[in-house]
C-alpha cells in the first residue's frame, strides 16, 4: 500500500504548508497501543523522549483535556506528568509551546516517542527560531510568519502540514542520525525498495484556550520505498519530486547520501 500522506507530491522545497482541517480529523489513530511502544521509552531513554519545564503543567493538563475531548476520557493517572499521560494514548508525539513574559514562543514540555533526529532535552525551551536555528533559510523565509500563526490561532482551528524524507531505517524512534547513516552500506541497489523507508510527518496545531498555550502534534508514517512500485502514477510523482527537490532541501534532507539507491529503485522499481 502506498503511503497515506504523500507531500511530495505537492511541494519541492521547504514550506509552511499549513492549512485548516475539520477538528474531527485531529488525531488519526490507528495504533492499538502507543503506550507499549511509548512508555518503554519513558522509563529507560526518558531525557531523549520526555522534558518539561517548571510552570508548565496547567497548560500540559489543558492539552490533556484535548486529547480527552478527541479520544473520549481515560482513568486518571496523577503519577505522571499531564502531556506524558495523553501522549501515551495517541501515536502522535505532542509538543507543548507557550508564550513567555518577552513574547516568544517557547517549547515548555514535549513527549517524542519517534523525533526525527532530535531529543526532548535538546530542545526543551527552545523558542520557534532557535527550534529551526538547523533548517536553512527558515529565520529568513518563514519565522515571522510562524510566529504570526502562533499569535492566531483560534480554538475552534485546527492545521496540519506535512514533511518528507527517504532513510534506511523503519524505525519510528530516531534520536540521530549517525547510527543510521552508519548503516547505510548495509543496503544494496537491488534491495532499495525494502531498504529504503518514505518518512512522513504528519504535524498540527492547535490552540489551548484557557492557558493560551499551543499544542503541536507530530505522527510518524513510515512506509518502504517498494510500495510505491504496484502505482505508476504515484512512482512518477515521486520520480519528480525527488530529481526537482531544491539544492537547500536536498542539503538539508542529506539526499545526496540516498541519490544512487533511489536512482536504482526507480529504474528497476521492485515491489518492499
Ligand atoms: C506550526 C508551525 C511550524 C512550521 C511551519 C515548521 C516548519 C518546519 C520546517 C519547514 C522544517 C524543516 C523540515 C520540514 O520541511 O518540515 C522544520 C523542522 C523542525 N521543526 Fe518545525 N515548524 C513548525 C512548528 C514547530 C514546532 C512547534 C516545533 C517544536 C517541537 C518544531 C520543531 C522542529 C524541529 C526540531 C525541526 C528539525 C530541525 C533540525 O533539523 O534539527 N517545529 N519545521
Amino acid at each position: 500500500m502506498t503511503p497515506r500522506h504523500r507531500p511530495w507530491e505537492t511541494a519541492a522545497d521547504f514550506q509552511i504548508g499549513l492549512r485548516p482541517i475539520p477538528l474531527a480529523d485531529w488525531l488519526e489513530g490507528g495504533e492499538a497501543d502507543p503506550a507499549a511502544r511509548k512508555d518503554p521509552l519513558f522509563e529507560t531513554v526518558r531525557g531523549l523522549v520526555w522534558a518539561e519545564a517548571e510552570g508548565s503543567r496547567p497548560a500540559q493538563a489543558e492539552a490533556g483535556e484535548l486529547v480527552d475531548a478527541a479520544l473520549g476520557p481515560a482513568p486518571l493517572r496523577p503519577d505522571l506528568p499531564p502531556l506524558y499521560a495523553a501522549a501515551r494514548r495517541t501515536p502522535d508525539d505532542l509538543c507543548l509551546m507557550e508564550k513567555d513574559a518577552a513574547g516568544q514562543w517557547r517549547l515548555t514540555a514535549l513527549s517524542l516517542s519517534a523525533g526525527s533526529f532530535f531529543t526532548a532535552e535538546a530542545v526543551i525551551g527552545r523558542s520557534l527560531g532557535e527550534l529551526h536555528g538547523p533548517v536553512t533559510g527558515f529565520a529568513d523565509r518563514f519565522l515571522v510568519r510562524v510566529q504570526r500563526v502562533f499569535e492566531g490561532l483560534r480554538p475552534e482551528l485546527a492545521l496540519e502540514r506535512r514533511n518528507w524524507t527517504v532513510l534506511n531505517s523503519d524505525a519510528l524512534h530516531t534520536p540521530s542520525s549517525a547510527p543510521i547513516r552508519a548503516r547505510l552500506g548495509e543496503v544494496t541497489p537491488r534491495d532499495a525498495g525494502q531498504g529504503l523507508h518514505l518518512r512522513v510527518e504528519r504535524q498540527t496545531l492547535r490552540r489551548l484556550p484557557r492557558t493560551g498555550g499551543a499544542l503541536f502534534t507530530i505522527r510518524v508514517w513510515l512506509a518502504p520505498l517498494g510500495s510505491l512500485a504496484a502505482e505508476p502514477e504515484r512512482l512518477a510523482a515521486f520520480a519528480a519530486a525527488w530529481r526537482a527537490a531544491t539544492p537547500e532541501l536536498r542539503a538539508y534532507k542529506r539526499f545526496d547520501l540516498y541519490d544512487d539507491l533511489v536512482e536504482s529503485f526507480l529504474a528497476d522499481p521492485q515491489p518492499a
